[in-house]
């Protein structure tokens, strides 16, 4: 119900209210970044979804995911169809629906190698920073380098972690109890590790406030997000007056 003061009317006079989070697998990022942009009438924009999608489409197309100017090419080329509306999540390439394809474990255990393409990656975040924009600028981005990299000018910078048991048992309800809970962790483990080498995730960057949600249920951290969402927009208004 507290949620209701801060229905989309409240930032109605913000001509763009960008926020940005970043965080580690695991973090509740996706699921909560999806429930603020709902409740606050912001779109919504996963580019790990992004990355799996590309990762989707070069295994489709058999392109070599060592060949780097093979995967930027592709990361150029492909017809990725990218929703932002956080009730209805769109993910299609060409046409074909690919939400659940890109959760399977042959994307997940390749996304890593993708995401070190450094050319694959400026192809992403031009097409990321196109979504921001044609959004009206209202939008919550989530992702590994949206604060540091993708939109360092957002107008609210959020780094959302949590213990890294936090993390895995959270990753565990996610996959389902069918996995073994050792190999579960060591992957998850592996592809923080990969990824960390491209962006740091872990510690907060100048400006970007840290959510630590390990002891945060699912509505206490969409709480937790939206009140720093709150503080940081009234202080931009403090600051002009
Ligand atoms: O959040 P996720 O698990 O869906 O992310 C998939 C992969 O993409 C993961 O290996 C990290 C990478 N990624 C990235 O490098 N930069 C982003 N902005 C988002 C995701």
């Amino acid at each position: 119900a507290g949620s209701l003061m801060l229905g989309s009317g409240e930032f109605c006079t913000n001509p763009g209210l960008v926020v940005a989070v970043d965080g580690p697998s695991g973090s509740g990022k996706s699921s909560v970044s999806r429930e603020v942009a709902n409740r606050l009438g912001l779109a919504y924009l996963d580019t790990g979804a992004m990355y799996r999608a590309l990762t989707w489409w070069c295994l489709e197309a058999s392109v070599d995911l060592d060949d780097e100017d093979a995967v930027a090419s592709a990361a150029n080329d492909f017809q990725l169809q990218m929703g932002t509306d956080p009730i209805v999540e769109t993910i299609m390439v060409g046409g074909i629906d690919i939400r659940e394809a890109i959760r399977e474990a042959r994307v997940t255990e390749n996304v890593s190698a993708v995401a070190k393409n450094q050319k694959a990656r400026d192809a992403l975040i031009g097409r990321q920073r196109m979504e921001i924009v044609s959004n009206g600028r209202r939008i919550v981005a989530e992702g590994r380098d949206i604060t540091t990299v993708v939109a360092p000018d957002a107008s609210v910078r959020i780094l959302l972690t949590a213990s890294e048991e936090a993390r895995m048992k959270r990753r565990g309800e996610q996959i389902g109890a069918t996995g073994d809970e050792d190999r579960l962790k060591l992957e998850v483990a592996q592809r923080d590790a990969a990824d960390s080498k491209v962006n740091n995730f872990t510690e907060a960057a100048g400006g970007v406030t840290l959510v630590d949600s390990t002891e945060l249920d699912f509505d206490q951290t969409v709480q937790a997000v939206i009140d720093v969402i709150r503080t940081t927009t009234a202080q931009h208004h403090g600051e002009k007056s």
